[in-house]
């Protein structure tokens, strides 16, 4: 298990302590580029990110999604916010089924993309 994983398990476990809830290593709901996800005791999806960045992004999507009341958009489910932890990178949400909307770490919120710009690299996106 290399270092950032260690440390988000570690995260997870801080996190659970103080919520007073269980998270089950053995049956992770997956892993990402951004953060590591398993379920909890109290039917929840726990997600630790590694990076500050990417989990603000996370974080705050959640949060304008809970505050709108988004359910789903389209046909895929969103997961409504249960909780969260700034200090562990700790994003606590529900746990949906597939076909879903979620992993929301590298969105750019109230401003363009860097790249917005780049007439090279937008003509990829075509
Ligand atoms: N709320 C959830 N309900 C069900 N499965 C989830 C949930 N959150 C994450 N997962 C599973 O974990 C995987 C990794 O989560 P994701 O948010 O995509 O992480 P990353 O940002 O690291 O890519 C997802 O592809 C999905 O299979
Ligand atoms: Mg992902």
């Amino acid at each position: 298990m290399n270092a950032p994983n260690e440390k988000a398990i570690a995260a997870a476990q801080d996190y659970a302590d103080s919520r007073q809830i269980s998270v089950d290593f053995l049956s992770p709901l997956g892993f990402g580029s951004d953060g590591m996800v398993w379920p909890t005791s109290c039917g929840s999806a726990l997600k630790i990110l590694y990076r500050n960045q990417n989990y603000k992004m996370e974080r705050d999507c959640y949060l304008r999604l809970r505050d709108a009341g988004v359910k789903q958009v389209a046909h895929l489910a969103v997961p409504r916010l249960v909780d969260f932890d700034d200090g562990l990178l700790a994003i606590e949400i529900e746990i949906v089924q597939p076909p879903y909307l979620l992993d929301f770490g590298k969105v750019y919120l109230d401003a363009p993309p860097p790249y917005w710009d780049d007439a090279h690299l937008m003509a990829n996106f075509l």
